[in-house]
């Protein structure tokens, strides 16, 4: 049997010294106390049994019971009752007691198996506390480290996510500066698309989404023949017609990047019209979301303010009645009216 620390508490002093001899024999370490007050005194966790007498002076068992209870260390507790008294066994075992051993003492092998029994579930107690309380260290350490992981996998995917998207736009803005009247053309689309979207009041992911689109709306020129786009005059229907494929180029050049994947639609569509005679796929009204008629809209106010070898520029008040005139059929209304509100805030209707 496993050598355990054990609680007395008998006021019977003969019965006490039994108890105690029987106990020490079997070399468990022992306890005796004469009261239940000096019993609760005595108290701490490291017990691994407590033997209760029920009628002592002062505080009896079962008070003593109680305040054993209170401390909530869960060691087992086996009472001592005299001879016919089967109702203060029960009461003990309702009030929590492990088990209860007749007085006098007259069976030994039945005295040694109870004080037995209860030092074994009291260890198996304690194994089961140690192991939950692993088994949470563990789970908490496990969740840290989870975290720490996920965190770091969050911002080296940003971070690859950020030079993704910078690597495109030096591209894209390579292939501006060629040209001197497109140099800065997507760096204005986006300002121009931002402050709508500020002004709309969009969401923090939606003005993320915008502000990417914006970046790569034209990324697909960079597979049209810079020559086109830098020659003076109107393009030749030929010309034209791949000029007009940059939007599908460009969700091509996107679709493999899994961030993107909202953006993909954006700058296939960003040629579309409200009437349903833009391109690439004659979209119109309602099936173009928000964010795409807002691009749209930058897109064309910048355009129609910068210089093109083949046009003249318009000033920025010309843009706006274009723009107004265009609401409609080319144009989302509302886009427009919040659009000009933001130039008109800006105090740019005199200038060029
Ligand atoms: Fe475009």
């Amino acid at each position: 049997m496993a050598q355990a620390k054990i609680l007395i508490a008998d006021d019977d002093t003969l019965v006490r010294e039994a108890v105690y001899k029987i106990l020490t024999m079997f070399g468990h370490t022992v306890v005796p106390c004469a009261s239940g007050e000096e019993a609760i005194t005595a108290l701490t966790s490291e017990f691994d049994l407590i033997i209760l007498d029920i009628n002592m002076p002062g505080m009896d068992g079962f008070e003593t019971l109680k305040l054993i209870n209170d401390r909530n260390y869960g060691i087992p507790v086996i009472f001592l009752t005299g001879a016919g008294s089967m109702e203060y066994a029960v009461k003990a075992i309702n009030l929590g007691a492990y088990d209860f051993i007749p007085k006098p003492i007259e069976d030994l092998d039945i005295f040694n198996i109870k004080v037995k029994r209860a030092i074994e579930k009291r260890m198996y107690v304690l194994q089961e506390k140690a192991y939950k309380e692993n088994l949470e260290v563990e789970v908490r350490n496990k969740t840290r480290e989870l975290a720490e992981k996920n965190r770091l996998l969050e911002e080296y995917n940003e971070n690859l996510e950020i030079s993704t998207l910078n690597t495109m736009l030096t591209l894209q803005t390579a292939l501006e500066e060629k040209d001197m009247y497109t140099a800065g053309h997507t760096t204005r689309v986006t300002l121009h698309a931002m402050s709508i979207g500020q002004a709309l009041r969009l969401g923090a992911e939606e003005m993320t989404v915008l502000e990417r689109a914006c970046k790569v709306h034209d990324i697909g020129k960079l597979v049209v023949d810079v020559n086109y786009i830098r020659k003076p005059g109107p393009l030749s229907e030929e010309e034209w017609l791949l000029m007009k494929k940059h939007p599908e180029i460009g969700a091509n050049i996107i679709k493999p990047l899994a961030f993107m994947q909202q953006e993909i639609f954006i700058v296939r569509h960003h040629h579309e019209r409200m009437d349903g005679t833009g391109y690439p796929d004659g979209l119109g009204g309602n099936e173009l979301n928000l964010l795409t008629k807002i691009i749209t809209v930058a897109d064309s106010y910048d355009a129609m303010t910068s210089k093109r070898i083949y046009k003249q520029n318009l000033e920025v008040k010309e843009a706006i009645a274009e723009l107004q005139r265009c609401a409609g059929s080319q144009f989302d209304p509302e886009v427009v009216q919040v659009f000009v509100e933001v130039l008109e805030g800006q105090g740019k209707m005199g200038t060029r």
